[in-house]
């Protein structure tokens, strides 16, 4: 099993968007999903709502003897209110844990596991960074975005010191407006700054995005044109990440 890991402390860049297009896609592929919602808010646990394991996020983190069973070959980890005391406890801690249930979850037979994470550098981020194979961060091409980054690449870079089988597959620039010249200015700076870290794929801004996130309903299951183009644009991106990852079904 891979695990990969949507990672930006921006709020709003797109993490839960892009682990929602991957997650329905890398399903219809035919692989076993879990996806585990390390978010309070709770954003792809809503969207996924139908496909609930009963297994509450916070609980992978207490334990190293994990004795959970999932079933479903697609299914979700849901976030809870207890992972608000996730800083409570030490990475070391929350780490081995964390860890522990990711093997657990690997024995039980599934592809691939998708962690959405929360716009802040808590405990839970770094220690699912602390035990994950790849991390994509999604960013907007706005300068709060693009001054954001820095420090997530920082932190990613601290991280594989520690954790050396982590692979950084990207920038993923998200709700691109290819007719906003501004967005194409940032686009070459980041380009030209990041030449091996931005992941050769966009994602439009696109409405059906949102309407597929408030929905669950995959964008290419929307017959609207602009849902087409954004259809293909998270294709690509899958099979981008699908190779990358070396995941098969
Ligand atoms: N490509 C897109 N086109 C249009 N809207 C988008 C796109 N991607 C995301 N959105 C919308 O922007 C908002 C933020 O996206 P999303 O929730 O995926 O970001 P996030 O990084 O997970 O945010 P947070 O840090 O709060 O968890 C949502 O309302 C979502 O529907
Ligand atoms: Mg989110």
């Amino acid at each position: 099993m891979k695990t990969l890991v949507m990672a930006n402390q921006k709020g709003g860049v797109g993490k839960t968007a892009t682990v929602f297009g991957l997650a329905t896609d890398f399903r219809a592929r035919g692989l076993r999903v879990v996806v585990i919602d390390v978010d309070t808010q709770g954003n792809v646990s809503f969207t996924f709502d139908a496909n609930k394991s009963g297994i509450l996020a916070s609980s992978l983190f207490a334990s190293t003897e994990q004795t959970f069973e999932l079933t479903d070959d697609f299914t979700l980890i849901e976030a809870d209110e207890a992972l608000t005391d996730l800083n409570k406890i030490s990475i070391e801690e929350a780490y081995r844990a964390f860890s522990a249930s990711i093997r657990r979850i690997e024995e039980m037979g599934y592809d691939v596991c998708l962690i959405d994470t929360a716009p802040s550098l808590g405990v839970g981020l770094i220690s699912v960074l602390l035990s994950a194979d790849y991390v994509i961060s999604p960013i907007e091409l706005e300068v709060y975005s693009i001054k954001g980054i820095e420090k997530m690449l920082t932190i990613i870079t601290h991280i594989r010191e520690a954790n050396s089988k982590l692979k950084f597959l990207g920038m993923l620039p998200n709700k691109v407006d290819h007719r906003n010249p501004r967005h194409e200015r940032h686009y070459e700076e980041l380009k030209k700054a990041y030449p091996d870290l931005l992941i050769p794929c966009c994602i439009g801004l696109r409405s059906s995005v949102s309407e597929a996130l408030a929905s669950g309903v995959p964008v290419w299951d929307n017959p609207k044109t602009s849902a087409r183009v954004a259809a293909k644009e998270f294709r690509d991106l899958a099979d981008y990440v699908y190779q990358k990852m070396e995941l098969a079904a």
